[in-house]
């Protein structure tokens, strides 16, 4: 048990509580005070520019945010992390994504062996077979070249390499079909596989355990549909079957040849593994040059992260401006828009990663906590979301922060007109920002002529505050350096709170409690000890089913 004063008895927390009990400024009035602010409060880190003025801080906000940061000793957990400590405390595990991106040389023990080697033998071993399959040379059991690729996993063996394959569609094999298969609704491989020659795909087995449920069930009924049609020619599984995970038992278990698997390590997590073998579908997609592209931009943020000042360091930054609204305006959700399409399962990703980690309601000691943790995290692409949902983050009661992202270039092989769209779609970013933090005044509304009965109904309070990150474009780099700005946020803010941020026991329940229904579904099975709510459901479940 640790002796460290509990969070909110710390000095540091009190300050920050009487400093928000004075807080009245609004956005307006602290750019009228202090225009300097809007080039002050920018931080650059490698392609990003991350602009935070539109916050609800002041100079003495961030230096006592940061003085809550140095006692809790962020970034000694920090360093812990790079070392290779096993911060883990619940699993007993070292939490080493950033070996996945380090350089050749560089040298990370975990129980006294260096991993950076088995790192880059994994990576060049995916390279090789990446290359082989691109170029014709890993040829289905008829000879028939590889046409298709279909990811079959969940959570993290899913959403990173699905997100990140979106965000590089431009730098895609467009000759080649990619599909990403997750939910054990048989419909999701249906809709999959459908249109495709079982001669030309191969499935991509990808899943940390290999006993995910979801992705044994589907990866058992995808080696179905490809046997149907080779008539159960067993050999068949070797030429359209690979492996993505930590567990060569279960592997062989299922009956991929082990030379046919690509090997992660448990101190990688899920969420934050699609850097690792995970990565196999994105690196066939994309080409391993654009993936160790990728891997660069991960390591320029793990760079500045270990490195930067408190002052000047993103990802201390963005966590400190969360725990800010969480923990002391009772924020309870954060928006991330990006204003671009290829991003558009970019939020559904950080989703996991961010709570996952952070949902949690006991600290590192296993006491319950007795602060806000994280934030429910929800969003989609500008300008989709503008006609939809910006209606309750300008005018509704709620306080939520938002990130803005876009890209001052669109990707290179988009049209000359529909580059032209570009300048449209950034215009409706900077004008979101813009209105969320000012508004529009009582009088400002009066001023244009509105009848007084409306007035109130059409003016905006602003002071919405918003984290602006622009980028140049949406290149491998930018991704990685993106994605790991987020990894270290939410490490940030579990450092802060205190909170184990590399568990997930939470999701344990559910899929136990499954496997416990599904004979009742199937069978009519007597559940001993279920509740009356879900027996009535399981009953009336079977009447519609056998109706
Ligand atoms: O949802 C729980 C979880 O364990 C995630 O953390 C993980 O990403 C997902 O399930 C899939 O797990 P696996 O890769 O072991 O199939």
């Amino acid at each position: 048990m640790s002796d460290s004063p509990r969070l909110t008895r710390r000095p540091e927390w009190a300050e920050l509580e009487d400093h928000r009990a004075q807080w009245h400024a609004h956005l307006r009035d602290l750019f009228d005070q202090d225009p300097g602010r809007a080039e002050r409060y920018v931080v650059r880190v490698g392609d990003l520019r991350i602009d935070y003025s539109k916050h609800l801080i002041t100079d003495e906000t961030l230096a006592l945010l940061q003085e809550l940061a140095t006692a809790t000793d962020v970034f000694g957990l920090r360093d812990a992390m790079f070392r290779g400590e096993k911060i883990n405390t619940t699993e007993r595990r070292a939490v080493l994504h950033t070996a996945l991106r380090a350089p050749r040389d560089a040298v990370i023990e975990v129980d006294g062996e260096n991993v950076v080697p088995k790192v880059h033998a994994v990576l060049d071993k995916m390279t090789d077979f990446a290359d082989r399959v691109r170029s014709g040379e890993w040829t289905g059991h008829t000879g028939k070249r590889i046409k298709n690729v279909v990811n079959i996993g969940i959570g993290g063996s899913d959403l990173g390499p699905a997100m990140a394959y979106e965000a590089l569609r431009a730098y895609t094999a467009r000759e080649m079909t990619f599909r990403f298969v997750s939910n054990v609704d048989g419909a999701d491989l249906h809709e999959a596989v459908r249109d495709l020659d079982p001669a030309e795909t191969l499935f991509i087995v990808a899943s940390k355990t290999f006993t995910t449920i979801e992705t044994i069930t589907n990866a058992t009924s995808a080696r179905s549909w490809l046997l149907a049609a080779f008539e159960d020619d067993e050999k068949a599984v070797a030429k359209h079957f690979v492996a993505l995970s930590t567990n060569a038992g279960k592997v062989t278990e299922f009956g991929i040849d082990p030379d046919n698997m690509f090997e992660f390590w448990d101190w990688v997590g899920g969420r934050y593994s699609y850097d690792s073998a995970i990565g196999l579908s994105l690196m066939i997609a994309i080409g391993p040059e654009r993936f160790r592209e990728m891997l660069d931009g991960f390591r320029i943020v793990d760079e500045h992260f270990r490195n930067a000042p408190a002052e000047a360091n993103a990802p201390l930054l963005l966590g400190l401006l969360g725990v800010w609204y969480g923990n002391f305006f009772d924020a309870q959700s954060h928006a991330v828009l990006p204003y671009s399409h290829y991003l558009s399962k970019f939020t559904a990703y950080l989703q996991q990663l961010d709570m996952e980690s952070n949902g949690k309601s006991v600290d590192r000691d296993g006491h319950p906590v007795q602060w806000q943790t994280g934030p429910v995290v929800w969003g989609t692409p500008g300008t989709n979301g503008q006609h939809a949902y910006y209606q309750l983050i300008h005018q509704g009661t709620k306080l939520i922060p938002a990130d803005l992202i876009g890209f001052a270039n669109p990707v290179a092989e988009l049209s000359d007109e529909l580059k032209a769209q570009h300048d449209l779609l950034m215009a409706n970013l900077f004008a979101q920002g813009q209105a969320l933090a000012f508004g529009k005044t009582e009088e400002e509304v009066r001023a244009e002529g509105v009848p007084e009965e409306q007035v109130p109904h059409r003016t905006f309070k602003g002071n919405h505050p918003t984290t602006t990150i622009l980028a140049t474009e949406p290149t491998p780099s930018v991704l990685g350096q993106l994605i790991a700005l987020y990894e270290h946020k939410v490490f940030v803010q579990g450092a802060i709170w205190n909170i184990d941020s590399f568990d997930q026991w939470g999701v344990e329940l559910g899929k136990v409690l499954a496997k416990r229904v599904e004979p009742a579904l199937t069978r009519g099975a007597d559940v001993p000890g279920l509740d009356p709510s879900t027996a009535a459901l399981v009953a009336a479940y079977r009447t519609l089913k056998n109706a």
